[in-house]
C-alpha cells in the first residue's frame, strides 16, 4: 500500500502528544527516553537502509502500549490508535503495530526475533538506551519507582526462561544488570548498533566492578 508521507507538522504534533503521554513518568520511560530512541533510530535507519518514516513513527509510539507502563495492552493500543487518529496518520497503525510488538525484552532465555529491518532498528535503539550511563540511571529509577532495593546479596540472579517469570520478578535492581543489561550487547541486530554498544557496555562493566568493590569496603 502506498502510504502518505507524514508532514513535519504531523511529526511535531506526534512529539507533543507523546510528551503529554509520558508527562508523569518517573520509571525511566519519560519523554526524553522516547526522544533519545527517536534520535538513535534516525541514525540507525540511515545506516541500515531501513524505512526512516516507519522507524520514526514506531519509535515515538513504542512505549505507549508497554506492559510495564499501562494497565493492559488493549488500553495502550487504544492510546496509540487515538494519537494516530488525532494527527491523521491512522493508516500507519497496522504497519507499526508488529514493529512495536517485537521491541520488548522478555527474559534472558526468551528469544525476541525481529521480522523486518525496521523492527530490528527500533529494537536496537530502545536497547541502546537501556545500557551505558543512561542505562544505569534508568535501571535505578525504574527499580526505585517499583519499590525495589538497590542491592540484596540474598536474592540470586535468575536467567528467566519465560516472560511471566521475568515480568513478575521483584529482584533488586543490581540483578537486572545480569538478567538483562549485560546481555543486550550480544542480542543487538544491526552492526551500527553493535558498534555504539561497545563503549556503553564497557562503562557498565566498570560501574559494576567498582560497585562491588565499594560494597566490600575496598575503596
Ligand atoms: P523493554 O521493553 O525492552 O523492557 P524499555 O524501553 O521498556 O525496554 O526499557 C526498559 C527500561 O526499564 C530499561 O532502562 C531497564 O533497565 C528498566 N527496567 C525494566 N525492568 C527492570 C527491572 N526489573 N529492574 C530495573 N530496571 C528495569
Ligand atoms: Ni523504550
Amino acid at each position: 500500500m502506498m502510504m502518505v508521507q507524514p508532514t513535519s507538522d504531523q511529526l511535531l504534533m506526534l512529539e507533543e502528544l507523546v510528551r503529554e503521554n509520558f508527562e508523569e513518568d518517573c520509571t525511566g520511560h519519560d519523554f526524553y527516553h522516547t526522544q533519545r530512541v527517536v534520535t538513535l533510530v534516525k541514525k540507525l535507519a540511515q545506516e541500515e537502509s531501513a524505512d526512516a518514516v516507519i522507524c520514526e513513527l514506531s519509535a515515538w509510539l513504542h512505549d505507549v502500549p508497554d506492559h510495564k507502563l499501562v494497565a493492559s495492552a488493549e488500553i495502550g493500543w487504544e492510546r496509540v490508535r487515538a494519537i494516530l487518529f488525532k494527527i491523521g496518520l491512522s493508516d500507519y497503525l497496522n504497519v507499526i503495530k508488529p514493529i512495536i510488538n517485537e521491541v520488548s525484552y522478555k527474559g534472558a532465555s526468551v528469544a525476541t526475533p525481529c521480522t523486518s529491518i525496521e523492527s530490528s532498528v527500533v529494537q536496537d535503539a530502545d536497547r541502546l538506551d537501556a545500557i551505558g550511563a543512561i542505562g544505569i540511571a534508568r535501571a535505578f529509577a525504574y527499580g526505585g519507582s517499583k519499590g525495589r532495593k538497590l542491592y540484596d546479596p540474598s536474592v540470586l540472579v535468575e536467567l528467566h526462561a519465560d516472560f511471566e517469570g521475568y515480568k513478575n520478578s521483584t529482584a533488586p535492581t543490581i540483578n537486572h544488570f545480569y538478567e538483562k543489561l549485560l546481555l543486550l550487547k550480544d542480542r543487538l541486530n544491526t552492526p551500527s548498533a553493535k558498534a555504539i554498544a561497545i563503549r556503553r557496555h564497557l562503562f557498565m562493566e566498570q560501574f559494576l566492578e567498582q560497585f562491588h568493590e565499594e560494597i566490600k569496603g575496598d575503596m
